[in-house]
């Protein structure tokens, strides 16, 4: 039976328009449903004469490689980014694809407008066809991250990220989506998108659940098809991700390892890319993390034995940015492991010339067989062929048509649709909800009125953050939705930061939650939110003091464990991360003046919601304490009435006495700084800052993984050592390091000094300002760090004997220079013992 369906779909493929027919073939109720082993054997079977790609492209292609040198072959393996990768590198090198990372624009430029895009787009692909020694003259391919829709560009239409999506369960919503973003990115002269994600994440601290559409593989499943078959009939390719097990590795640690036995891993983590595989899908991307130790970027047992062979996967396999580099014995521009392992593009985003010549090298040296380097080469021309790049037409040209349905009305309606389907209410006491849109609305909370938090991470940044309201042209916050709403039925809305409002409301929309990270940055050791500076539960409590009905919005990438605002809440909404439709929200949220819901809420929980912090009884695994099952989510038609009495006691002492202030980012409730003369506190938002003055200058560098550290440059002052410019932490309300004194604690520094200092180099603890204790760090930083990262641990009580008030430590690190000096930071902490192997010192 399954065989029968997969293999009708597949012929119909490949006779006429892949899409319009895989389309009718998936809805089909007979379709193999993910869950279930029988998508295993239908993508087994698949393997068999089908193919992909028809006999006149299969000729031309074999007809190229046979005309091609093996660096010209090598160079159609290779990937680098466009910071990295003129159109004159391009012209000489002939490389196969760029791609632009998360927050990278043309220019460098934030703003680029959607004419550069399609200039450089045009300009690469033009150089690519120079045909010269080195350059076989093949179009190239360009790659983006359009995870929630083409989110590296300003002004694009943002859907909410996939965690909401799979809340909303809705498979032909979901291609639809797929459709929009595909045009968007084609409108910009871009032909390949890094996305569907597939991952099943299991363990909901992982930084990338939000990627993910489910913690089980039913919904990805069936979403991985229409998805893949959207983007695809817009001619273009889609690529499945991360393959394979991302969302499984122990603790949800991002890159982390998988362990589990073959079958189960193709069980859960594999459904997604059989059903992408069945809907033609053009590409693959491996995955960061081990397999039982093992990293996927050099195992050739499941990229060529079970990916290619196995399932029949026909497109290319990409690695992942440097991944090849984690491959044991390999470095990021050499890596034939990788490559015998099956992997046929490299994403090497800047060390990629190097790449090339050593792959020539290994193929010559027969490290790499050529056969391999053929299969990879035939692999990506198939590719280039079936999308259409050889049609000779420039990427401006394609785009033209397109150009007007960036961020268009039409596509703004769609994601809106999807925010409202995505939202799942988990309470509702006393019908508080709908909201009636002519009474007295108090909107507070941190993320009210912020559409950075409402999009995420992977928005126009890589982390998403840096990011103002201004940057987004065209989209609405959760806040000014309520306010139309409201507006438009003679509601009143007032809007506060917290819960001081000026007019008595009747009713009180709190929206907080997580703020944008992405990928590793976003992995927590714990589900509890804010535990130890309860922020916004303070919010929801004084007005629940007052009298006045709370109804919470929870603007997140995973599920969180918030009973204690629930328990202060008369109702509660998770909205996801809902992109650029806030307006969403208030469809469901405010009825009509008359009292009447104007939609309902459908969104159900794709993710088991937990009713602990942590897993009692093993703190590796996933919690397995559930207050509201997948599945579940109230709408207007049931009554409910949930008392206040969920569990507010944590299980894990995560916090302790130790405090992380930076590891990886910065830790809440810390915040980072830079300041100088004219401005002491500019906060740090994004991947670089300075100060007013430029006398000090912030980057994010790489330390284990992408944007890991930090990199702070001082330069002289013209003014001479009175002009300091310094970088710091701070809290908003004080933090008592008394206890952590009395047991000599310790302030923790793994830095690297990477220009020693022309003169002297302060370090300080800051008990709001002017208290402080002052020490002189020049001698400890004196020589640069020739043996890469150090640690120093100096105790508390030498930044008390220096004038500290522990009591009340609101900065607890303060670096301050004013003259020539760089230092790499990775890490600062406030520790009960000195970690082994800091030096341990109390400068004057
Ligand atoms: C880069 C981004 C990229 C990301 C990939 C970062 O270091 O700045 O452009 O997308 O790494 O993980
Ligand atoms: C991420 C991928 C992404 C790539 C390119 C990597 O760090 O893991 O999901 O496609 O960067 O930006």
């Amino acid at each position: 039976m399954t065989l029968q369906i997969s293999y009708r779909c597949f012929f119909a493929g490949w006779l006429v328009l892949l899409g319009t027919l895989l389309g009718a073939c998936s809805a089909n109720e007979d379709i193999p449903m993910s869950g279930d082993t029988q998508g295993q054997e239908a993508a087994q079977n698949i393997s068999s004469d089908t193919s992909l790609y028809n006999a006149e492209d299969t000729a031309a292609v074999e007809q190229l490689l046979q005309s091609m040198t093996l660096q010209q072959k090598v160079a159609q393996m290779i990937q680098g980014e466009i910071k990295h990768v003129t159109p004159d590198d391009m012209r000489t090198y002939g490389l196969g694809s760029v791609l632009n990372g998360g927050g990278s624009f043309p220019n460098n430029e934030k703003y680029a407008s959607i004419q550069a895009w399609v200039d450089l787009a045009d300009a690469y692909y033009d150089a690519s066809r120079e045909v010269s020694a080195a350059n076989a003259g093949i179009p190239t391919i360009w790659g983006t991250d359009a995870v929630h829709g083409h989110n590296n560009v300003i002004g694009a239409t943002l859907f909410p990220h996939n965690i909401g999506l799979g809340a909303a369960n809705d498979p032909k919503l979901i291609g639809r989506i797929g459709a929009a973003t595909a045009v968007e990115v084609k409108a910009t002269g871009i032909d390949w998108i890094f996305a569907p994600t597939l991952a099943v994440a299991e363990d909901d601290r992982w930084g990338r659940t939000y990627e993910a559409y489910s913690d089980r593989p039913a919904i990805v499943a069936d979403y991985a098809y229409e998805v893949v078959a959207a983007i695809q009939e817009q001619g273009m390719a889609a690529t499945a991700k991360h393959f394979i097990g991302d969302g499984g590795t122990y603790r949800g640690v991002d890159q982390g390892d998988t362990r589990l036995d073959l079958e189960t891993l193709l069980k859960v983590h594999g459904q997604g890319y059989y059903r992408a595989l069945d809907a033609g899908v053009l590409s693959v991307m491996a995955s960061f993390n081990s397999w039982n130790g093992d990293k996927i970027h050099g195992n050739k047992a499941l990229i060529t034995d079970v990916l290619k062979g196995r399932l029949g996967f026909q497109g290319f396999v990409v690695s992942d940015w440097n991944g090849v580099g984690q491959v044991e014995g390999c470095t990021v521009d050499r890596c034939a492991q990788a490559i015998n392992a099956g992997i046929d593009m490299i994403m090497v985003p800047e060390d990629w010339k190097a790449l090339l010549f050593n792959t020539v090298e290994q193929v010559n040296s027969g490290e790499i067989a050529m056969a391999r380097i053929d299969d990879a080469v035939r692999r990506i021309l198939l590719v280039k062929y079936k999308i259409g790049l050889f049609d000779g037409v420039k990427p401006s040209i394609r785009a033209l048509d397109h150009r007007v349905e960036i961020g268009s009305d039409a596509h703004r309606q769609i994601s809106q649709e999807a925010v409202r389907k995505s939202l799942v209410m988990l309470k509702n006491n006393a019908g508080v909800l709908p909201v009636k849109a002519d009474s007295k609305i108090l909107v507070a909370g941190s993320g009210a009125d912020s559409i950075q938090m409402q999009t995420g991470g992977w928005t126009i940044s890589w982390q998403g953050t840096g990011n103002a309201n201004s940057d987004f042209p065209g989209a609405t916050s959760v806040y000014a939705g309520i306010k139309a709403a409201a507006d438009a039925a003679g509601g009143n809305v007032e809007l506060a930061a917290s819960a001081d409002y000026k007019a008595r409301p009747d009713v009180a929309i709190v929206v907080f939650g997580e703020s944008p990270y992405a990928e590793g940055q976003g992995d927590v050791g714990s589900l509890s939110w804010q535990q130890g500076y309860d922020r916004d539960l303070s919010v929801l409590q004084k007005l629940q003091a007052d009298g006045i009905p709370v109804v919470s919005v929870l603007l997140t990438g995973r599920p969180l464990w918030v009973n204690a605002h629930i328990n202060a809440s008369d109702a509660f909404v998770v909205a996801w991360l809902p992109g650029s439709e806030g307006g969403g929200v208030a469809d469901v949220l405010l009825s009509d003046a008359s009292g009447n819901a104007r939609y309902d809420f459908t969104g159900r929980l794709s993710f088991d919601w937990p009713n602990r912090d942590i897993n009692e009884a093993d703190a590796g695994l996933p919690v397995t304490d559930v207050l509201f099952p997948y599945g579940y989510g109230l709408d207007y038609q049931q009554a409910q009435n949930l008392a206040a009495d969920l569990i507010e006691e944590p299980l894990g002492e995560v916090v302790g006495l130790d405090r992380i202030i930076f590891s990886g980012n910065t830790k809440a409730p810390w915040q980072l700084f830079l300041g100088d003369a004219e401005n002491w506190s500019v906060p740090v938002t994004g991947a670089n800052a300075a100060t007013r003055k430029g006398g000090l200058a912030l980057s994010s560098i790489d330390r284990f993984v992408q944007e890991d550290a930090r990199l702070l440059q001082w330069r002289e002052s013209a003014e001479g050592a009175d002009d300091a410019s310094q970088v710091y932490w701070q809290s908003d309300s004080p933090v008592d390091f008394t206890e952590l004194r009395e047991l000599g604690g310790v302030l923790s520094l793994t830095y690297q000094v990477a220009t020693a200092p022309k003169s002297a180099v302060a370090m300080r603890m800051d008990c709001g300002f002017p208290c402080t204790g002052e020490l002189d760090m020049t001698a400890a930083f004196s020589q640069v760090s020739a043996q890469g990262w150090q640690q120093v641990a100096v105790p508390l009580a030498c930044f008390e004997a220096a004038g500290a008030d522990l009591g009340k430590v609101i900065t607890p690190l303060v670096i301050s220079a004013s003259s020539t000096f760089g230092l790499k930071i990775a890490e600062v902490a406030v520790l009960q013992t000195a970690p082994s192997g800091a030096l341990l010192i109390c400068p004057e």
